[in-house]
């Protein structure tokens, strides 16, 4: 479909790829740098070699994801060199908001770096580029800016899209770069979401997931309908979401333990839509440690929140992050964590070895712990984490549920979805399904995945 931002005569066509690392907000955004780009003429290829632009939507996250940037940056170099220099490399994302000078300092070969709030400038930057003036490098700030000028227009394939609603973060955990490179949380109103969630079910969309770094410290100002009017947290936005037609399923990642607000966990046992998925992240169990990380809650409060949430929604699968041998943690701290996670009974989670990075507190603190003892730890928890992971998954035989199918299985007929637990699930003969939810009884399962057989082929919208 034409997009009301493009020219009447389309520009000649050139090729765009986009690498994407890091979490779901670079997914969406490079979504949208896809929709951004497109009135250029520019379209997606599959392979960086087919491209006249290529695009790194990178992560700061860990030291592991950086340094893949560089190291790509090495190939796409050559790359370069074999086009003649036509090729035009932009780094965006994390890595281009907290180390854009330095990359354009050390990677010559880099044309554009752009932040994460500032991507929507893209045409202008290309047209500078080719103009040979003024700036290739934009890092500034301005969310609500961004979101305005984005195309109203989004093009999305498959049942399941991403909707972003919050941006950045305030919460400044002593390990974690996000605050710095997307800066200041930001809630999106309720009306451009709303307009954003209706463009997508016409497209066929029938899960959004509302996405945000810290999703659900969103708020905004109630729309004019709402009798009560005042402020509404992430559960009024959800009830509200529900009512779209088309929308059959909602989500939301990822979520702070501080914003899990009563409404919010209300809905839960309230809203049909919503799945009965929670991603919690806590990071730790000791109380030392989540209070060295600034992480503003305790255990406790934690293991409160989940028997709150289990209460509104018995069936729910939780889910979280972790990080092992940050600064001071001793083994029985680490034994905490695993205490915690017994206690809970994680339907999945990811665990991570703590990465100090520049800037952030806890790369200064003493008492760093060696990389020798978080393989260790890191080993000891993920095999508790997958036992949990398997044991839930292995609960759901036998069962039916409701699974979206959003792509082709490894094998010929064989389709994938996401059951309402997030689990993926593999049915054979099922190509007739793909892009709508399906009736499936689970036959087996492993740590990672389900397999099952359609009950009913027909589409449940
Ligand atoms: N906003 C989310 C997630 C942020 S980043 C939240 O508040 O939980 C995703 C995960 O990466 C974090 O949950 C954390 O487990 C991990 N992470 C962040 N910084 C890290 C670091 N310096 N070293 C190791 N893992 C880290
Ligand atoms: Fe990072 Fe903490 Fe913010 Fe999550 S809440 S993005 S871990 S600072
Ligand atoms: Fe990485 Fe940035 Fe997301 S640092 S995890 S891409 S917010």
């Amino acid at each position: 479909m034409a997009d009301a931002n493009s020219p009447a005569v389309q520009p000649k066509t050139k090729g765009l790829f986009i690498k994407t690392y890091g979490c779901q907000m670079n997914v969406y955004d490079s979504e949208r740098m896809r929709d951004v780009l497109k009135p250029l003429g520019y379209e997606p290829v599959d392979a960086p070699e087919q491209a006249d632009l290529v695009v790194l939507n990178t992560c700061h996250i860990r030291e592991k994801a950086t340094e893949k940037v560089f190291s790509e940056l090495g190939r796409l170099r050559e790359l370069k060199q074999e086009t003649g220099g036509v090729l035009r490399i932009a780094v965006a994302g994390c890595v281009a908001q907290a180390e854009g000078e330095e990359i354009m300092r050390r990677e010559p070969a880099v044309d554009m770096v752009v932040g994460p709030q500032a991507y929507h400038r893209l045409p202008e930057m290309i047209a500078r580029l080719a103009r040979k003036t003024g700036d290739v490098l934009e890092t500034d700030f301005a969310a609500d800016e961004k979101f305005d000028a984005l195309p109203k227009s989004r093009q999305v394939d498959g049942p399941s899209a991403f909707l972003s609603v919050q941006e950045g973060c305030d919460k400044f955990c002593s390990f974690c770069v996000v605050p710095y490179t997307r800066g200041a949380e930001y809630s999106r109103s309720v009306d451009a979401i709303v307009a954003e969630a209706r463009e997508l079910a016409r497209q066929g969309v029938r899960e959004v997931v509302l996405i945000g770094q810290n999703v659900n410290a969103w708020h905004g100002a109630a729309p004019a309908h709402d009798p009560k009017g005042g402020e509404w947290g992430l559960g009024g936005l959800i009830r509200h979401v529900a009512k779209i037609g088309g929308i059959e399923r909602i989500r939301y990642t990822t979520s702070h333990p501080s914003d899990m607000e009563d409404d919010l966990i209300a809905a839960h046992g309230e809203v049909e839509q919503l799945a009965p998925f929670l991603h919690l992240p806590v990071q730790a169990g000791s109380d030392r440690v989540l209070k060295a990380m600034n992480r503003k809650h305790t255990a406790e409060d934690y293991l409160r929140i989940i028997e709150r949430v289990r209460l509104a929604r018995p069936d729910i699968a939780l889910a979280s992050d972790f990080i092992v041998g940050f600064p001071g943690e001793t083994e029985k701290d680490f034994e905490d964590t695993l205490a915690l996670v017994k206690a809970v009974g994680f339907a999945q989670a990811y665990s991570f070895k703590y990465s100090p990075r520049p800037g952030t507190p806890a790369a200064g603190m003493q008492l760093q712990v060696d990389e020798a003892v978080k393989d260790e730890r890191l080993a000891r928890l993920q095999r508790l984490i997958n036992d949990q992971a398997t044991s839930f998954n292995r609960a759901t035989i036998g069962r039916r549920m409701k699974v979206l199918f959003t792509r082709k299985g490894k094998r010929e007929g064989q389709a994938l979805g996401y059951s309402p637990y997030m689990q993926p699930v593999h049915v054979d003969e099922a190509m007739h399904v793909s892009n709508r939810m399906a009736e499936v009884e689970v036959l087996d399962a492993t740590m990672s995945s389900l397999k099952g057989r359609l009950v009913e082929a027909a589409a449940l919208a």
